[in-house]
């Protein structure tokens, strides 16, 4: 499908002329409305002109488009923004583009040369920015592109000035990209080449007339389309071409003994291994490079060897295996589409055991039945093509032998039901590589989007066998752990029988694989006949726990996570035990022929805080006098579930006799914390403290932060779970 931009409104700076005017015709043949700025000035910024823009509006308009023209400063940004809203109403999309030169060597940069250059570039994009910022946040939508330069990113001589302010942008840029997720609010940089006055003073007229500006537009429309979903990148492009680019770093060196100064000579001695690129690493955030410090801090503490690098002896031995971690980890699959039509929801339906014998599962079966709906386990079927596609095989640092990959877990969560038709796009990345010994488990995160809204995630968890060895690190923060259902007998039990052609049915959802179909290739893995996929007996305690559980409502299923045990035959009958904790149901897979246990660990509902916060609720009942003469203050608490917020707390032990509720907090929080879910956990059961959490970028506080001091009171003496 072609990329439209109908209803989206554009505002391209200098867009008069050279690579402005390409965006700015590009935007408007796909349907935008654009606001065409450009002062008119000459390319030192000196004069103005309204001629340039009018021209580049007449020229869409005779097309058919929609645009107008602005011919303010970008150091006026509201003004454009303004004009946008005047115009047309909002504003989605901004393309930093307006750009002047005033070269001379360094010391001849005069003030005037230094001050224009960064005012116009640097002052002027985060103007126009900013004035954008609330009107993107409010809608949910926006895209941001920063024009850089090479001049910043590899220095150019004459350039002092320009490189200062285009490479300051990719500053700003780094920082929008983070501040404006949460608000599908997307801020790329590009650094540009293509022939335009700019570049005729320094370039051959004959390259100037080849690069053109039309080589450079495609990708700040997919930049600027909400389909592409690329946040915080830089981007060289021209000639037809686009690379990405990203940051390095080498392994580095420790140079420091416990209680031993560091020295200028240590530095000097070790020069070569500081500056080697030897597996060198690609840190993506700055709490990754934070943690890198920490975990320093700890190793000189722990007066682990000098230069005893564990990531690097990681590194080296990763070469025997095929697996590298530093390079695998953080990789992103290609993306793939999955489209859908109700067919495939109700043959999965089947397939996971549906049957029109229980009338409960006509809403599954039938696309005419008014609550007609899919499955939520369905959420693993277009994440897994995702992956089958040959994704994984295109990661570099996994170069693994696929027969001997096992489907060891899986947890899916979902944000809202599965349409019962449509087209879902899945992105994966490597989440972790793990060192089991025996083999390597592959965590791989998968975010399945409908459009521009987050539908499900899905963790793989693959282990492969005899590939271990590599490396350290045996556990994951970014697993997603089973857990052990409840010592005492089920809340309920669901015996259900698997057919004969169980996994002749199931496989036509798209899992392929012929150990499920085909009896010599279960012989070559060991098995006397096909076995049942793993993901249908998951299929079917999932929808044994929406049945018992949530009357059958996909809206009530959040998440499930199961381990896979043993092999089921298809024939075999299933028997799901399942326990109600809170919210949460825990669940376990029985053959009930044989009694093995084929899925271990599961569980399906909410937030694993949910049943912290219920335990805190309670102790404040009990003791909440006690607590509020402790403690004296209100906690607010964001607890967030992969980037968003899940839930919001507010315990307060300041006013009478203390109490917890959830929901938005409507007294003042004297500290509000914001953590995941996950390292939440960690700190409840005394695995992380709150000061490394803080400090690694884990839990964030805003407010009185001493009170930090307070939170092991309530956590760990008061939520012993
Ligand atoms: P251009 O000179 O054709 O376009 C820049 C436009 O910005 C002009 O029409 C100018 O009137 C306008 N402008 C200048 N000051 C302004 C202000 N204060 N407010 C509003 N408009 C203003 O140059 P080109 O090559 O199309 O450059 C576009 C952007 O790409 C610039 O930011 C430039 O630094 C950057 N760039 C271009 C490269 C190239 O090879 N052409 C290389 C690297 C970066």
């Amino acid at each position: 499908m072609s990329l439209s931009f109908d209803g989206r409104v554009v505002l391209v700076t200098g867009a008069g002329g050279g690579l402005g005017r390409e965006y700015a015709l590009a935007f408007a043949a796909r349907g935008a409305s654009v606001v065409v700025n450009d002062l008119g000035a000459d390319t030192k910024g000196g004069g103005k002109s309204s001629a340039a823009a009018d021209k580049v509006v007449e020229e869409i308009r005779a097309k058919g488009g929609k645009a107008v023209a602005n011919y303010d400063s970008v150091e006026d940004g509201e003004k454009l923004i303004q004009s946008a809203l005047d115009a047309f109403g909002r504003i989605d999309i901004v393309v930093n583009n307006a750009g002047i030169l005033r070269d001379r060597s360094f010391v001849r940069t005069s003030d005037l040369d230094w001050d224009l250059i960064q005012r116009v570039h640097l002052r002027g994009s985060f103007l126009v920015s900013r004035a954008a910022w609330n009107h993107m946040k409010n809608q949910n939508f926006g895209r941001i592109i920063m024009t850089a330069s090479a001049a910043g990113i590899y220095g150019n001589f004459g350039q002092a000035n320009y490189s200062a302010a285009k490479l300051g942008m990719l500053g700003l840029a780094n920082t929008l990209a983070i501040e404006g997720r949460k608000y599908n609010i997307h801020c790329n940089t590009i650094a540009p080449i293509a022939g335009s006055r700019l570049t005729e003073t320094v370039m051959p007229p004959d390259l100037v007339a080849s690069l053109k500006p039309e080589y450079v537009a495609p990708l700040v429309l997919w930049l600027c389309h909400e389909q592409c979903q690329e946040n915080g990148g830089l981007f060289e492009v021209g000639a037809g071409w686009i690379g990405k680019l990203r940051w390095e770093r080498s392994q580095g060196q420790i140079l420091r003994q416990k209680s031993k100064p560091m020295t200028p000579e240590a530095v000097r001695d070790q020069w070569d291994e500081i500056c080697d690129f030897t597996n060198a690493t690609k840190p993506t955030t700055i709490q990754e490079s934070l943690a890198s410090f920490v975990n320093v801090l700890s190793q000189v503490e722990s007066g682990g060897e000098v230069g005893a690098n564990p990531v690097a002896a990681a590194a080296s031995a990763a070469s025997d295996t095929g697996i590298n971690p530093t390079m695998a980890v953080g990789q992103k699959l290609p993306t793939s589409s999955f489209s859908y039509t109700h067919t495939q929801c109700i043959l999965y339906a089947l397939g996971v055991g549906m049957s029109t014998k229980d009338p409960d599962h006509l809403r599954f079966l039938y696309e005419g039945h008014p609550d007609f709906s899919c499955l939520p386990t369905f959420g693993v079927i277009p994440s897994q093509s995702s992956i089958m596609d040959g994704g994984l095989s295109s990661v570099p640092g996994l170069d693994i032998d696929f027969t001997r990959v096992l489907h060891g877990e899986q947890y899916l969560e979902l944000y809202k039901p599965l349409p019962t038709s449509g087209e879902l796009i899945s992105e994966a990345t490597v989440a972790d590589v793990l060192d089991k010994g025996s083999g390597a488990v592959i965590l791989l995160d998968v975010n399945t989007y409908s459009g521009k809204e987050l539908v499900c995630y899905n963790q793989f968890s693959l282990f492969v066998v005899g590939a271990g060895g590599f490396g350290v690190k045996r556990n994951s923060d970014k697993a997603k752990p089973p857990l052990p259902p409840p010592n005492r007998a089920p809340d309920a039990v669901v015996i259900d029988s698997t057919t004969r052609d169980q996994a002749a049915l199931y496989r036509l959802s798209g899992d392929w694989n012929p150990l499920h179909i085909d009896p010599s290739f279960a012989a070559m893995g060991g098995f006397k006949k096909p076995i049942l996929h793993g993901l249908c007996s998951f299929g079917f305690a999932g929808r044994h726990v929406l049945k018992q559980f949530a009357d059958n409502d996909p809206s009530r299923f959040k998440a499930i996570k199961v381990r896979f045990a043993k092999p089921v035959s298809p024939g075999q009958s299933l028997q799901t035990e399942m326990w109600k904790e809170g919210n949460r149901i825990h669940i376990q897979c029985k053959v009930k022929e044989t009694g093995d246990v084929v899925l271990t660990g599961a569980y399906g509902g909410g937030l694993q805080s949910e049943l912290v916060f219920a335990e805190i609720g309670r102790r404040i009942k009990d003791l909440g006098s006690e607590l509020v003469k402790k403690v004296n203050a209100v906690f607010g608490w964001e607890i967030t579930k992969d980037g968003k917020k899940a839930a919001q707390w507010t315990i307060d032990l300041k006013n009478g006799s203390g109490s917890l509720h959830k929901g938005p907090h409507n007294e003042k929080a004297d500290v509000t914390i914001t953590i995941s879910d996950e390292d939440f956990m960690e700190v409840v059961k005394g695995n992380l403290m709150p000061q490394k959490a803080f400090f690694s970028g884990k839990l964030k506080m805003s407010g009185n932060i001493m009170l930090s001091q307070k939170l092991e009171v309530i956590l760990k003496d008061y939520a012993k779970l």
